[in-house]
């Protein structure tokens, strides 16, 4: 038995016990402790399952961007579907990967053997073992992480982490943009994201991808490196390989801009159910129209604890050059 085992939480009702609101399932514990307000249903897990997809086709199958040679042990942060775990374990089966979640009932009975996952809030000081793990993934957790939290979410993370071990996060900026200027605040999107992003204070803090370098940095990470990405909401790009990106992810950009609204609207900004799904089924069209060139802001960041058999600038090409592909990107979508 290893420390990560000592510190398991038994499981109990309170993290499996769900509410409805308006036709969605939500966690009762993340609802009641202002937590997490997106649904936790089988429609959620789907489509975190499509948003995974995404993210394997926009980083080109690369599950690990840091570049690491030997993989022992993995954290994934709030595991959500289990579909990035699931991939880490199964590409790399001698790495003990351990999963945290509130929620766990979006992943699959099935899983490798070789993960593990667990129940913790990760708004709670880590329990884990300091200089434990070589990796720890946290992907998606702005909607999940108090705002006021974050210095110590990095702290913690850098604690847990063994010296040269590496932290990355992806997260995406809810702020629909155009790529051609045409969005105006008139329009359903824009209005969406600024509701959402509204709706989502004091509690978290919906600018969190715009931070996570001076975060990471702060918190006495080394090289950091975070790259900006355009996630397309639909196939309007003349680019091959963004259009493809922009058409896969079209599924899941039409359920989240439900799933991630209809809480917050409803309970925090004081819209009906009604006003939230004729906004929606506006947001909907203009993310479809190409016209409007519309995206998220993506960020990725990564960050080195200092020591231990860290690897130097010079053995990071790998990395340099996806970083600058993702560049390109950038440049291409504007064409
Ligand atoms: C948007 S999903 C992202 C899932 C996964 N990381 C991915 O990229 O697909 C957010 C997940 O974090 C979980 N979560 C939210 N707040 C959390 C917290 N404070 N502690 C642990 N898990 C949390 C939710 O239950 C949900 O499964």
């Amino acid at each position: 038995m290893d420390d990560s085992d000592l510190q398991t939480v038994p499981l109990d009702n309170t993290y499996v016990e769900t509410v409805v609101h308006h036709d969605r399932e939500f966690q009762r514990y993340a609802l009641d402790n202002g937590v997490y307000f997106a649904p936790v249903d089988e429609d959620e897990a789907e489509r975190l399952r499509i948003i995974h997809n995404v993210f394997n086709r926009m980083f080109e199958g690369r599950l690990i961007f840091p570049p690491m040679p030997q993989l022992r042990r993995v954290l994934e942060c709030g595991f959500g579907s289990a579909s990035w775990a699931i991939d880490v374990a199964e590409q790399y089966p001698t790495c003990e990967v351990i999963g945290i979640d509130i929620y766990p009932n979006m992943a699959p009975e099935i899983i490798p053997p070789n993960l593990n996952l667990q129940v913790d809030d990760l708004n709670r000081p880590s329990t884990f073992a300091s200089n434990h793990f070589d990796l720890v993934n946290s992907r998606l957790m702005a909607g999940g992480i108090h705002s006021n939290r974050w210095g110590n979410y990095m702290a913690d993370i850098l604690r847990v982490l063994r010296p040269g071990g590496w932290c990355q996060m992806v997260e995406i900026y809810f702020n629909a943009q155009s790529d051609n200027g045409t969005l105006t605040d008139n329009h359903a999107l824009r209005t969406w994201s600024s509701r959402y992003l509204q709706s989502l204070q004091p509690y978290k803090d919906p600018r969190a991808a715009l931070q996570l370098q001076n975060w990471m940095t702060d918190a006495g990470f080394v090289e950091v490196e975070r790259r900006l990405i355009i996630l397309p909401l639909s196939g309007w790009s003349s680019d091959p390989r963004d259009h493809d990106l922009g058409v896969a992810n079209r599924d899941n950009v039409h359920r989240l801009l439900a799933s991630l609204a209809i809480y917050p609207f409803t309970e925090r900004l004081g819209m009906t159910p009604a006003d939230v799904q004729l906004l929606v089924a506006q947001a909907r069209i203009e993310a479809d129209n190409p016209a409007f060139k519309a995206y998220f802001p993506v960020y990725v960041c990564i960050g080195r604890k200092p020591g231990g058999s860290g690897h130097s600038k010079g053995s990071r090409h790998h990395h340099s050059h996806r970083s600058g592909r993702n560049g390109d990107t950038r440049k291409r979508a504007r064409t």
